[in-house]
């Protein structure tokens, strides 16, 4: 069946590889078919192809899922994958994509974003190699979305989600799998879980916040199932539609009540969460927060305790954004390390050439050549599998790595819902006056690169300009400013501050104080309070 619209859909940006937009947006008539009917038109091999269905159980998946069966009937798709309550998170999608040799995947989540029919929905669509789709795709959907007067659709009943099952809409097959079965397989053949389960059983208590999202019945599995640990470890693992009304955003400001937890508390040696789809991950332990940044440094660092990575590294890659912790651990084992664009598509074909093997972003994401996404749980497990190898606490393995390795001091702050325009004068003046600011003094060093980030795709060639102003400094300090492409309300500005101390310095200063002095300067110099209105920032990690 055709259904005609009366007019074309504009609402995708260009260059983002998915659409994120509020629940009610996508209630719209038409709104959901419209984009899906872009993607169906555009990713290759459609026709007989296999497919890959599923999100993070948020408002709008169940009945995004019966849709796109029905268009993907209407387009001729041999088969789609989809799962019992349509439950997938982003990385375990990733790996399915690539373990059935599927033309790609579509992720229903809006990843931390919030969700009910109050939140966020988003419609995400990954490759065949597994990963966010390439800029060349979502520029093709976009394309196809400016034109686009009519979708395909069959009139059909909709497949129960209910069971595990086999189902057909006209001539296509839907499977109907658990979502989590391929996942756990695929972590047992990375990691030692019997080394795991004798080192935390022998009183190294752990909890973990799925915070209502995807990543709970995963948790249950590995960690209350295969781990042993008690049951009730895995908090708020049922993943809600709403997500129990909390952001799923595992950091300090949204994950609190673990954070607390492990910050203020005894009980618990370890803590850690995932955000809404399963992509992200934040690592406590008593007393102590770890960075992202440095959690990437430190799974570089100590490959050798994962059977999974007992070879070692071919080399390791972090977004611009990302401290350089990683950096000094690969130049330490005489790997190549690569400095790319904020988002996971750009090492997507890093990976598929084999020039890296780790990767991660300082927004909580970490990842390996297992999937092309970051993944929460796996990064947890690995963490996990670390801990047990060397018998020995957060803390502890964090001072032995900072006394190896000198400290990157490291903090984020974002500025979020200012009005566009407000952000957009602001980031255009500063970018404006970059120049100028080469060889003088901030914050008492000098000025030696202050620019837009460009990055050179070493595997296709490509050119990806302004990807955010960097001020460096001559002592190796850094601030980095950029806007966010993922909020959903006005704009959100991303500060990130960062001060290298030696191994041989001071490692024991809290992060806001060595970072003060860059933290004014910014602020002073990008008027950010005085144009924002707002004295300090809604989110400081
Ligand atoms: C944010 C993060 C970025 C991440 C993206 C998707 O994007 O900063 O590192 O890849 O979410 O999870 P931003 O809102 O900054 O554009
Ligand atoms: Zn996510």
């Amino acid at each position: 069946m055709q259904v005609r619209l009366t007019a074309p859909f504009t609402d995708q940006k260009p260059g983002t590889s998915g659409l994120r937009k509020s629940s009610k947006q996508f209630q719209q008539p038409h709104y959901l078919e419209s984009f899906v009917e872009a993607i169906l038109r555009t990713l290759s091999g459609v026709r007989g192809g296999i497919l890959v269905l599923g999100g993070d159980g948020r408002f709008g998946n169940k009945n995004a899922i019966q849709v796109i069966l029905r268009m993907a009937a209407a387009h001729g798709v041999r088969k789609v994958i989809t799962t019992v309550d349509g439950i997938l998170s982003t990385p375990a999608a990733s790996h399915l994509i690539r373990s059935q040799h599927a033309i790609g995947g579509i992720i229903l989540s809006a990843s931390h974003n919030s969700g009910g029919p109050d939140g966020d929905f988003g419609v995400k669509i990954n490759g065949a190699n597994g990963g966010p789709a390439p800029e060349s795709l979502t520029n093709a959907i976009y394309s196809c979305t400016q034109s686009l007067d009519a979708y395909q659709i069959i009139d059909h009943s909709n497949i129960s989600l209910d069971y595990v099952g086999t189902y057909a809409i006209s001539l296509m097959e839907v499977e109907v799998i658990d979502g989590i079965e391929d996942y756990v397989l695929l972590m047992q053949k990375l990691f030692d879980f019997d080394r795991i389960k004798d080192f935390i059983n022998d009183d190294f208590p752990i909890v973990f916040d799925a915070l209502n999202a995807v990543t709970g019945p995963y948790a249950k599995r590995l960690l209350e199932g295969l781990i042993g640990v008690p049951n009730g470890t895995v908090r708020n693992g049922i993943p809600l539609e709403d997500f129990g009304g909390c952001h799923p955003d595992p950091n300090l400001t949204y994950a609190h009540e673990l954070a607390d937890l492990l910050l203020h508390g005894k009980q618990y040696c370890f803590g850690a969460a995932c955000d809404g789809d399963g992509d992200r991950n934040m690592i406590l332990g008593q007393g102590c927060f770890v960075n992202p940044s440095d959690s990437l440094a430190v799974l570089a660092a100590n490959t050798s305790c994962v059977p999974g990575y007992s070879e070692g590294l071919r080399g390791i890659a972090r977004s611009m954004p990302t401290s350089s912790a990683v950096d000094v651990v690969a130049k330490d084992l005489n790997i190549p390390s690569f400095e790319t664009p904020t988002g996971w598509k750009f090492f997507g074909n890093l990976l598929d050439a084999d020039l890296i093997t780790l990767c991660g972003e300082e927004s909580f994401g970490t990842g390996s050549n297992h999937v092309r996404e970051k993944d929460g749980l796996w990064a947890v497990l690995f963490w996990l599998q670390i801990l047990s190898n060397k018998r020995c606490s957060v803390a502890e393995l964090m001072k032995q790595h900072w006394s190896r390795f000198g400290r990157h001091y490291y903090s984020r702050h974002d500025y979020e819902a200012i009005d566009s325009e407000t952000a957009y004068d602001l980031y255009s003046r500063l970018e404006l006056m970059l120049p100028n600011l080469v060889g003088t003094s901030f914050a008492g060093r000098h000025v030696s690169l202050a620019d837009n980030f460009s990055y050179h795709d070493p595997v296709d060639g490509s050119i990806t300009n302004k990807q955010g102003l960097r001020i460096l400094l001559d002592d190796g300090s850094r601030v980095v400013l950029r806007l966010s492409g993922t909020g959903t309300q006005g704009a959100t500005l991303r500060i990130y501050l960062e001060k290298y101390v030696q191994p041989t310095g001071d490692l024991n200063q809290l992060p806001q104080n060595v970072l003060s002095a860059l933290i004014k300067e910014i602020d002073a110099y990008a008027e950010i309070s005085q144009r924002t209105g707002m004295p300090c920032p809604t989110v400081i990690t």
